[in-house]
C-alpha cells in the first residue's frame, strides 16, 4: 500500500481521521485507512446519545468497533465527546415529571455517564474531548446558554474535567471548539482554559476543530492563536481538520468544484501544514473531519443541494493535488 501520510508526518505528529464503523466494514476503505492515517476518532459513535440513549443503557457496539479496530492494527483513539450541547439526550436534563433536574443530580448524571464511558475504554483512549463547544459565539455571551449552563452554571466544565481524570488519570483532556482562530472567540476560549488552569483543573490541551475554508484563517491569525494558547502550557491539536471550498463570505456560481477552488484549497492546505510543522513542538496531533470528498459533513453546507469537496483524498479515495503539496517538503 506504500507510503502514507501518517508517514510523511512520523517525525512530526500523528495524523488521525473522523470515521464511522461503516467505514471499517469496506476492506477497501479499511486499507486506505491504515495507510494514511494512525489514529481515529469516532465522527459520531462515542457523544452522549448514541453510546447512552436511556439512563440505564449504553449501546457500544460503534464505539466497540471502532476501538477494536483500533487496537488490532496499533493505531491511536481520540475519544470525542463526553460534554456537549448537541447530541446529548434529553433523559440528561428532565426528571419523571418533564421537569428540569437540579444541577446536582445533572451533576451526578454526567459523573456516572464519564465513569461509565471512560472507565469502558481505559488505557485504550488516549486523549478525551471532554468538554466540546462550551464558549458561546455570541459577542455578549462568555459561554453558551445551553441546558448545561442554564443548569449548573459555568461548574458543569471544571466538574467534567475532574470526573475525567478520576476515571483515567493518564488520558489527555482536551477542551476542543471551533473557530478558535477568531479573536474575540479565541480571547474568550483562553480566558476559560486559563481560568480552569488556575484552579488546577485537569485541562491538558486545547482542540482546534480547524472547520476552516480556502478564504479562513489566514495564517496571521493562525499563528496567533497558536501562541495564545500555547502561552498557557498546554498542548494543541487541530481535532476536526477540513478545507470548505466556498469562501465564507460568497458562494461560486458555478456549482461544481472550479479550478479556482481547487488552487485556492492546495495554496490554503499548503500554508496549514507548513504552520503545523513549524509548531510541532506545540501541536501533538493533526485529524481530518471526514475520510474523502466521498461525503463529508460539508455537503449540502452551506449551500442546500452542493456538495463541498474539503479534503485530501477525493470520491475514489485518490490523493488529490493538495495532498502532493502537504506531503512535499
Ligand atoms: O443516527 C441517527 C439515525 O438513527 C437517525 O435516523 C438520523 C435521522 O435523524 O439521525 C442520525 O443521527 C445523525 C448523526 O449525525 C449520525 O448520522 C444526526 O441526526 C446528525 O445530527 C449527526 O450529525 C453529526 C453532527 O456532528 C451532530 O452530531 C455529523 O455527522 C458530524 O460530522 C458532526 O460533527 C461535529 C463534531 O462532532 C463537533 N464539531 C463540529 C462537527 C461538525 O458539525
Amino acid at each position: 500500500t506504500g507510503k502514507g501520510l501518517k508517514d510523511h508526518y512520523q517525525d512530526y505528529f500523528p495524523i488521525g481521521v473522523a470515521v464511522t464503523p461503516r467505514h471499517l466494514q469496506d476492506s477497501a476503505t479499511r486499507i486506505f485507512l491504515l495507510q494514511h492515517f494512525n489514529s481515529l476518532t469516532a465522527e459520531n459513535a462515542m457523544k452522549m446519545e448514541p453510546i447512552h440513549p436511556a439512563t440505564d443503557r449504553y449501546d457500544w457496539r460503534g464505539a466497540d468497533a471502532i476501538v477494536h479496530f483500533a487496537t488490532e492494527n496499533g493505531l491511536k483513539v481520540r475519544g470525542h465527546t463526553l460534554c456537549w450541547h448537541n447530541q446529548a439526550p434529553k433523559w440528561m436534563f428532565y426528571d419523571a415529571a418533564g421537569k428540569l433536574v437540579s444541577k446536582d443530580t445533572l451533576l451526578n448524571r454526567l459523573r456516572t455517564h464519564i465513569h461509565d464511558v471512560v472507565g469502558r475504554y481505559k488505557g485504550r483512549i488516549y486523549a478525551w474531548d471532554v468538554v466540546n463547544e462550551a464558549v458561546s459565539d455570541r459577542h455578549s455571551e462568555f459561554l453558551r446558554n445551553s441546558l448545561w449552563y442554564q443548569i449548573c452554571g459555568e461548574d458543569f466544565i471544571a466538574q467534567a474535567f475532574r470526573y475525567a481524570h478520576e476515571a483515567d488519570p493518564k488520558a489527555i483532556l482536551f477542551y476542543n471548539d471551533y473557530n478558535t482562530e477568531n479573536p474575540v472567540k479565541r480571547d474568550k476560549v483562553y480566558r476559560l482554559l486559563k481560568k480552569l488552569r488556575e484552579e488546577n483543573v485537569p485541562v491538558h490541551a486545547v482542540g482546534l476543530q480547524g472547520h476552516w475554508s480556502i478564504s479562513d484563517p489566514s495564517r496571521a491569525l493562525l499563528v496567533s492563536a497558536i501562541e495564545k494558547y500555547a502561552s498557557l502550557g498546554i498542548k494543541i491539536q487541530i481535532t476536526e481538520l477540513d478545507v470548505s471550498v466556498f469562501t465564507n463570505d460568497k458562494m461560486p456560481e458555478k456549482p461544481d468544484f472550479t479550478a479556482e477552488q481547487k488552487e485556492s484549497q492546495e495554496h490554503q492546505y499548503d500554508m496549514l501544514f507548513d504552520t503545523f510543522r513549524k509548531y510541532r513542538d506545540i501541536i501533538t496531533g493533526v485529524t481530518f473531519w471526514n475520510v474523502s470528498d466521498r461525503s463529508s459533513w460539508l455537503d449540502n453546507f452551506p449551500v442546500k443541494g452542493r456538495k463541498n469537496y474539503p479534503l485530501l483524498f477525493d470520491e475514489k479515495l485518490q490523493p488529490k493535488k493538495a495532498y502532493w503539496r502537504v506531503t512535499d517538503f
